[in-house]
């Protein structure tokens, strides 16, 4: 999802989570929330999150990494048995929400995290879709050297604009001339945007529902994730071979610590 600031990205997102409230609550569907506004978008309805990443970046990166590697694990497990995964209470379906994605991708200062943040998000979005793991990003400047990844999202939402040219770069070469218009969107009507089906190309005026923050808070209450987990307890899995360690006579690893 495309749009400047204050187009209504928060507010698409309000609209996913009131949608899936109901198997959220019944465990068929786990929501990762990577916020990297330190909570302010998700934290009053965090009750509705499997798992939400906000406290810092770090946090953020592990939250990735946690349903990168879910995804990989699902793959394995998956490649028996069929191609396509469909959501139970024993494998829920994931959805991954970022708000901002550039946050992760560029704004992170430390490059060592920030490539991991990068490499988790690659594996999500190329690997995700078959073991129903998805990925739903927010994007303010959809301009490529932000969101490398962009091509890798497979539904695009482009809400008002500040340039035309943002346009094509988030719905695609023609969608402008087909009618979608994102920069003459009045900034007096946020969460209006179109969306192009990724399938057949289609294009669709769209306008979010409203939720406001109360409207959230009660949805958090009555909707709670039975699966609550802390960022902090989930260990980075990531790493899939052991790296070999050069030094033999390397310190014994920190209590609870996995290589
Ligand atoms: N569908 C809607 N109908 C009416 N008002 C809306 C709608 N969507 C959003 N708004 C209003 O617009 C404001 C900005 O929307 P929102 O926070 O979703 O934008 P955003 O794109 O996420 O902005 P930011 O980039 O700053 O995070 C909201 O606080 C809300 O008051
Ligand atoms: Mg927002």
């Amino acid at each position: 999802m495309a749009g400047a600031s204050g187009s209504g990205k928060s507010s698409m997102v309000a609209g996913l989570l009131l949608a899936l409230a109901p198997a959220i609550r019944e465990d068929l569907a786990r929501v990762i929330g990577i916020d990297p506004k330190g909570g302010m978008e998700f934290g009053m309805c965090a009750e509705l999150f499997h798992l939400l990443a906000a406290d810092s970046d770090e946090h953020l990166v592990v939250g990735l990494e946690a349903a990168a590697a879910l995804t990989a694990q699902r793959t394995r497990e998956l490649r028996s048995r069929t191609r396509q995964h469909v959501p139970t209470t024993a494998e829920p379906f994931y959805v991954v929400l970022v708000d901002e994605v550039a946050s992760l991708t560029t704004y992170i200062a430390d490059r060592a995290l920030r490539s991991r943040a990068q490499a988790a998000l690659g594996q999500l979005l190329t690997k995700g879709r078959a073991p129903g793991v998805s990925v739903v990003g927010c994007v303010q400047d959809p301009r490529k050297e932000v969101v490398d990844l962009r091509g890798l999202f497979t539904t695009r939402v482009g809400l008002r604009m500040t340039e035309k040219t943002e346009v094509a770069m988030v719905l695609g070469d023609g969608a402008r001339d087909r009618g979608a218009r994102c920069d003459q969107i009045s900034a007096l009507t946020p969460g209006i945007g179109y969306v192009v089906d990724d399938e057949d190309q289609t294009l669709t005026k769209v306008r979010s529902v409203y939720v406001d923050d109360e409207q959230m808070r009660w949805l958090a209450r009555t909707y709670p994730s039975p699966t609550r987990e802390d960022v902090g307890s989930v260990i980075p899995v990531q790493r899939d071979e052991p790296t070999p360690r050069k030094k033999a006579k390397s310190a014994p690893t920190k209590g609870g610590e996995s290589s």
